[in-house]
């Protein structure tokens, strides 16, 4: 079966300003939904119809990486935010205390990250073994592919904040991870949550 756009898990004006609903019309409606289209199309009639979207993307290379990396990347970040500012849970908070000493030096750690990343990718908060990590990877790289698991993402293409921002990418990642991130997603991932949720499409 073919995979489909994932509706949003909530309405496109939710975020305010910090996300306009221009911003999801084109990044969710034409850019997302392009790199849908295009796995689709790639898939169709070979070995790869009916796989999972996560061994697609470990298995190839080129266009169809490129393609159904970009599907199951935003997938998973429209998961991970959420227009009501919420709390980390205890049990993630004291990882997050664990590995970065403080709530404050990961936020500030994921930010440099998320803003010194060149050029386009995503920033991304990952279980590596039993250690928590922030690393970001280009383009359509996915931690799925590296046998990471994803807690948290934001999406660092220009495609992504250049309508709301512009250039400003530090305001725009500081203002999702400080005001819009899911922290129950985040937390559940630790169990695998959320890639079988962007598995989906
Ligand atoms: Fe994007």
């Amino acid at each position: 079966m073919a995979f489909a756009l994932p509706s949003l898990p909530y309405d496109k004006t939710a975020f305010g300003d910090l996300i306009s609903e221009e911003t999801f019309n084109f990044h969710h409606g034409k850019h997302h939904n392009a790199y849908v289209t295009k796995t689709n199309d790639a898939i169709e009639g070979t070995d790869n119809a009916g796989k999972k979207l996560s061994d697609i993307i470990k298995s190839s290379t080129g266009g169809l990486f490129n393609n159904s990396a970009q599907v199951w990347n935003h997938s998973f970040y429209w998961l991970c935010l959420s227009p009501e500012k919420k709390e980390i849970p205890a049990e993630l908070k004291s990882r997050i205390e664990a590995d970065f000493g403080s709530v404050d030096d990961f936020k500030a750690k994921f930010k440099e990250e998320a803003t010194g990343h060149f050029a386009s990718g995503w920033a991304w908060l990952v279980l590596n073994g039993d250690k928590l990590e922030i690393t970001s990877l280009h383009d359509a790289d996915s931690p799925v592919a590296h046998g990471m698991k994803p807690l948290l993402t934001i999406d660092v293409w220009e495609h992504a904040y250049y309508l709301d921002y512009q250039n400003a990418r530090p305001d725009y990642v500081a203002a999702l991870l400080d005001n819009a991130i899911d922290w129950d997603f985040v937390a559940q991932n630790l169990d695998g949550e959320g890639v079988s949720r962007a598995d989906q499409g």
